[in-house]
């Protein structure tokens, strides 16, 4: 894995920005892979900018989100929907059509599970994937114990995880038990990855990551078996790694 020190988070952000603006510049036609959280806020931010002041289009760029709560139409504020319209989406010129999230208010679950399988593979896959990183080695919402061979599919969120996600909420119980995510097998399909990890707060999962053992109960340890991933981390992030 490739790592690149970033000063702080604002820097990460710029860099990862310049690396996803490089390749959408580059290609005819290309699938993003985006997260949500509030890791990549800022590298939104940065590519908006840009749109604003470069008008890069995004006319041929797709997108497929890792992952939505189940149980939240697209209207709700707390969705990954909203999220991605609000942070992203309404300010680019990116067709509707074009963006995909896991569809959390589907009735019947497996079928969106598979549907949203399909359409990634219709579109030959993800060419370049952001992730951020769980403090508990969560990728996607794939949590510690998933199995590195699963697909698009339904989880029961850890306690950890909806923990750190209450901070968007009024309170812990309005947290959702369970999200729609991609699974492991189809991100590590992508053909690249840029892993994006600011702060204390993620040192110690990215020491586990990057000197730990390759395990399901960090499901984050699989991506040193990818050839191609681009670690994104700050200072504060890398304190543990020498
Ligand atoms: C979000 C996602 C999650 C987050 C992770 C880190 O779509 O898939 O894996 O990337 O929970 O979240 P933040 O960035 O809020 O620390």
């Amino acid at each position: 894995m490739k790592i690149i020190t970033a000063k702080d988070y604002s820097n990460m952000s710029e860099i990862a920005a310049s690396t996803i603006l490089e390749r959408v510049k580059q290609s005819s036609k290309i699938t993003l892979g985006l997260a949500t959280g509030g890791t990549p806020v800022k590298t939104y931010n940065y590519l908006i900018n840009d749109y604003k002041n470069n008008k890069t289009s995004y006319q041929h760029v797709v997108t497929f989100n890792l992952d939505e709560y189940t149980g939240m139409k697209p209207t709700n504020p707390n969705s990954y929907h909203y999220y991605m319209e609000k942070n992203l989406f309404e300010h680019i010129d990116i067709p509707n059509n074009q963006t995909h999230l896991p569809n959390g208010a589907a009735d019947d679950f497996e079928l969106e599970c598979k549907t949203y399988e399909q359409k990634i593979a219709e579109h030959n896959g993800v060419d370049l994937q952001i992730l951020g990183l769980g403090s508990n080695g969560h990728i996607g919402f794939n949590e510690p114990g998933t199995a590195f061979d699963t697909r698009t599919h339904i989880v029961d969120l850890s306690s950890a995880t909806r923990k750190a996600n209450a901070r968007y909420f009024d309170n812990i119980d309005e947290v959702p038990t369970q999200a729609i995510t991609m699974g492991i097998a189809t991100i590590l399909e992508s053909k690249e990855i840029l892993l994006l990890v600011s702060g204390e707060r993620k040192s110690r999962a990215l020491e586990k990551l990057l000197h730990g053992e390759i395990d399901t109960s960090f499901p984050a340890s699989i991506l040193n078996q990818h050839k191609n991933v681009t670690i994104i981390a700050d200072n504060e992030a890398l304190k543990y790694v020498d």
